[in-house]
């Protein structure tokens, strides 16, 4: 199965960046390409080092990764290049994703130096100061009240997109546009599978708006209609900056530890102050209503990966994780089955990501839960031997669906394959 996962790699290869899936996502996506370095730096460490390069060539001027990098023209996607209408010196989407990039710099690195590369301290010297200028982005531009928590002004930006997380808040952005909206998605794939109609409406209102912004990021914060601070993004980008301060203990001055030190201290403290003990979960806050997000979704676990908890609440997420898992072919639902919102078929509104699993997983194990964690592992890799790599998987009978052949899926195989 390993050889099928490189074959998927390779078919979705553009030339030293891989696209999620042919058709469907036909440009270079940000934390796509981040979990796929990871899964070439299994077998191919040149190639891992090139999809992050690749991935930096898109990284504006004042720090931003964008979510996408149109490295090359495709009529198959909307919104394509036109719609955002930023001015970078490639074109690219006007907003972020997941910051995994940091983890996957560290992983790159310590698979490159085992196997005694002499390009490796070179070529993750540069990056790693592409991963800290986008950290800088990060705080300055999504925290700048410095509460330890960064926000998203787009429901795209989590890279949960339709997650009933964003419901509530969604509701309050109008459905009038600026741009026509001619959707590709539901031309590749099961419309009852993908996002509603009315929900594309809101995302482009919001991009609307913020190219309106010219994409000044202070202007964005002032105009954002839409304004989350989000668990999964912070403990992502927490992480992330606890695998840099691994890294900068060799490869970089002491007063850049110092900064990565106190990012890191402040993002943890942000996300530690997020935990809802009767809920069992931490949970997102709403900038614009000043209310909790307390839609069950996968996001709520994601600070596992930032944060060392205490006994109770490491009881308590095991049980609310085993809750989740109850009754499932395959786990973690990506929105609780005991939710009314829960739709095991449609994105993001309940079906398993493979990319989630490894982070969820990994959480667990560093808190102490290395059954559960082998166990999701575990289930993952056998729901793509029996479906294969699709972009994600219904729970509650193993079937696979979206798009098939997906990258992401095929590296999440070759990493959580080697665990278990
Ligand atoms: C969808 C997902 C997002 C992913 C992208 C490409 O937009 O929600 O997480 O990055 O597809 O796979």
């Amino acid at each position: 199965m390993s050889e099928a996962a490189w074959a998927i790699l390779a078919e979705n290869d553009r030339g030293g960046y891989t696209v999620p899936t042919a058709h469907l996502y036909p440009f270079q996506w940000n934390w796509d390409s981040a979990f796929v370095a990871i899964g070439f730096a299994t077998y191919d460490i040149d190639r891992a080092y090139r999809e992050l390069e690749r991935l930096a060539e898109g990284q504006w001027d004042d720090g931003m990764i964008p979510h996408i990098i149109f490295h090359a023209p495709s009529d198959t996607y909307f919104p394509g290049p036109e719609v955002w209408g930023t001015r970078h010196r490639i074109p690219t989407s006007g907003i972020t994703q997941p910051p995994v990039f940091g983890m996957a710099l560290r992983q790159v690195h310590e698979a490159a130096s085992a196997a005694g590369r002499p390009d490796a301290v070179e070529r993750t010297r540069k990056l790693f100061q592409n991963a800290l200028r986008s950290h800088r982005w990060w705080l300055r531009a999504r925290d700048p009240e410095g509460t330890g928590l960064v926000s998203i002004l787009h429901p795209w930006e989590s890279g949960s997109d339709n997650s009933p997380a964003w419901d509530e808040a969604l509701k309050r952005v109008p459905t009038s546009t600026k741009t026509t909206i001619r959707r590709k998605d539901t031309g590749h794939v099961d419309a009852a599978m993908r996002p509603r109609d009315e929900d594309y409406q809101r995302f482009i209102h919001l991009v609307d708006v913020y190219r309106e912004c010219e994409w000044d990021p202070a202007r964005q914060w002032e105009a954002a209609p839409f304004k989350i601070a989000d668990v999964q993004m912070t403990g992502i980008l927490a992480r992330s900056t606890a695998d840099l301060l691994i890294l900068a203990q060799s490869l970089s001055s002491p007063e850049e530890r110092g900064e990565l030190e106190r990012m890191h201290q402040v993002l943890t403290e942000g996300l530690a102050r997020r935990w809802r003990q009767d809920l069992s979960r931490f949970v997102s806050r709403d900038l614009v209503s000043h209310r909790d997000v307390e839609a069950p979704t996968q996001a709520c676990f994601i600070p596992l990966v930032a944060l060392t908890l205490d006994d109770q609440q490491r009881r308590a997420i095991r049980s609310e994780i085993k809750r989740w898992l109850d009754g499932m072919v395959v786990g973690v639902p990506s929105t609780a089955p005991f939710s009314p919102a829960f739709e095991p078929k449609r994105y993001w509104r309940g079906p398993v990501w493979a990319v989630v699993n490894w982070l969820i997983s990994d959480g667990l194990r560093m808190n102490g839960s290395e059954d559960l964690a082998r166990e999701i592992e575990q289930g993952t890799v056998q729901a793509i031997e029996r479906a294969g790599f699709c972009e994600y998987f219904d729970p509650t009978t193993g079937e696979g669906l979206g798009g098939g052949t997906f990258s992401w899926t095929a590296a999440a195989y070759l990493v959580l394959s080697q665990r278990s």
